[in-house]
C-alpha cells in the first residue's frame, strides 16, 4: 500500500470519530485555503508487541525516518516523531506510548490483558492504526485506567485509531497567524481547548499549537455503553531555526497540555 493510501485510510477512520474535522477543513477551503497536514498523532502502550518502536516499523518500511524523542513526565509518556523527508508536505507521524510500568499493579494488569489480544503480525500491518479496538474491555476495566490516566482510558476505549490530525498553519494564507485562525474558527462556532491558554508554545520555542475540544462518542463496553471524549483537530504553526529551516519537532511542555483535549473531566466542563 502506498503512503498516500495509508494516510487517506487513517483520515477516513479519524473522521468517523471526529466528523467536525471535515467541517473545519470545508470552512477553510471555502476561504480559499489549501490544507496541508502537519502531523498525525498515534497512541500506544509501552508493552510487548505494541511498544512504540514496534508500531513505528510499518512507517519506517514506507520510507519514514525516525527523528526526535520526547518525554512527558506528568503524563508518563514517551514519544518519537517520524518524517517523510522525500516530501515535506507528507505529514509527520508522532507516536507516543504510555509508560505502563509507572502505574499501579491493577492498572498494569488491565493493560496487559488488553494487549494479550494482539499479535505481532497485526501490529506490523499498514492498516493497524485504523484497525479500531482489538480487545474486549469492560466498564470497570475502563474505570480502573481512568482513575490514573485519561490517556490509558482513551486507549482502552478507542484502540488503534488516529488521535488527531493537524492543519499546518504555515500553509494557510489569510489565516497564517494562529490568533487570527483561532478567532476565525470560534466565529464559525468551533470550540477550542483553552486548558493552559488557547495557544500552546510560542515563537521562541519555534512552535505554536491550538486544538479543538474532543467531541464525545458512545463507546460499547462488554457490560454497557458510555460516552467518552474521542478525538480533536489540531493547528500548528512552525517557526524557522537560526539555520532558516522550519523547526519540525515537538515541545514536551505544550503537548502535556494538548493531551488534555481528550481528558474526560476537562471535556465535560
Ligand atoms: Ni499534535
Amino acid at each position: 500500500m502506498s503512503i498516500q493510501n495509508v494516510l487517506e485510510n487513517m483520515w477516513r477512520d479519524y473522521l468517523l470519530l471526529n466528523p467536525e474535522a471535515q467541517r473545519v477543513v470545508d470552512t477553510l477551503l471555502a476561504e480559499g485555503e489549501r490544507i496541508v497536514n502537519d502531523h498525525i498523532a498515534l497512541r500506544t502502550f509501552n508493552v510487548g508487541v505494541v511498544a512504540l518502536e514496534e508500531c513505528a516499523k510499518p512507517f519506517l518500511a514506507l520510507g519514514y525516518e525516525e527523528k526526535d524523542e520526547y518525554f512527558f513526565e506528568a503524563k508518563k509518556l514517551r514519544a518519537k516523531h517520524y518524517e517523510y523527508t522525500a516530501d515535506p508536505n507528507t505529514p509527520k507521524i508522532f507516536i507516543s506510548e504510555l509508560l505502563v510500568n509507572e502505574f499501579s499493579i491493577d492498572f498494569q494488569a488491565v493493560v496487559n490483558s488488553l494487549v494479550s489480544y494482539i499479535s505481532d503480525d497485526q501490529v506490523q500491518q499498514t492498516d493497524f492504526f485504523h484497525s479500531g479496538r482489538p480487545w474486549n474491555v469492560s466498564l470497570s476495566q475502563h474505570e480502573t485506567l481512568l482513575g490514573e490516566s485519561d490517556y490509558g482510558a482513551w486507549m482502552a476505549a478507542i484502540g488503534y485509531r488516529p488521535n488527531h490530525f493537524t492543519v499546518s498553519i504555515n500553509n494557510l494564507k489569510k489565516y497564517s497567524d494562529i490568533h487570527t485562525l483561532n478567532d476565525f474558527l470560534k466565529s464559525k462556532g468551533f470550540k477550542l481547548n483553552s486548558s493552559g491558554g488557547e495557544v500552546k508554545g510560542a515563537p521562541h520555542v519555534f512552535l505554536e499549537q491550538s486544538s479543538t475540544v474532543a467531541n464525545k462518542v458512545g463507546v460499547e463496553f462488554t457490560d454497557g455503553k458510555k460516552e467518552i471524549p474521542s478525538c480533536y483537530f489540531e493547528f500548528a504553526k512552525r517557526y524557522p531555526l537560526d539555520s532558516g529551516e522550519l523547526y519540525q519537532g515537538f515541545i514536551a511542555k505544550s503537548a502535556d497540555k494538548i493531551f488534555e483535549s481528550t481528558n474526560t473531566y476537562r471535556a465535560s466542563q
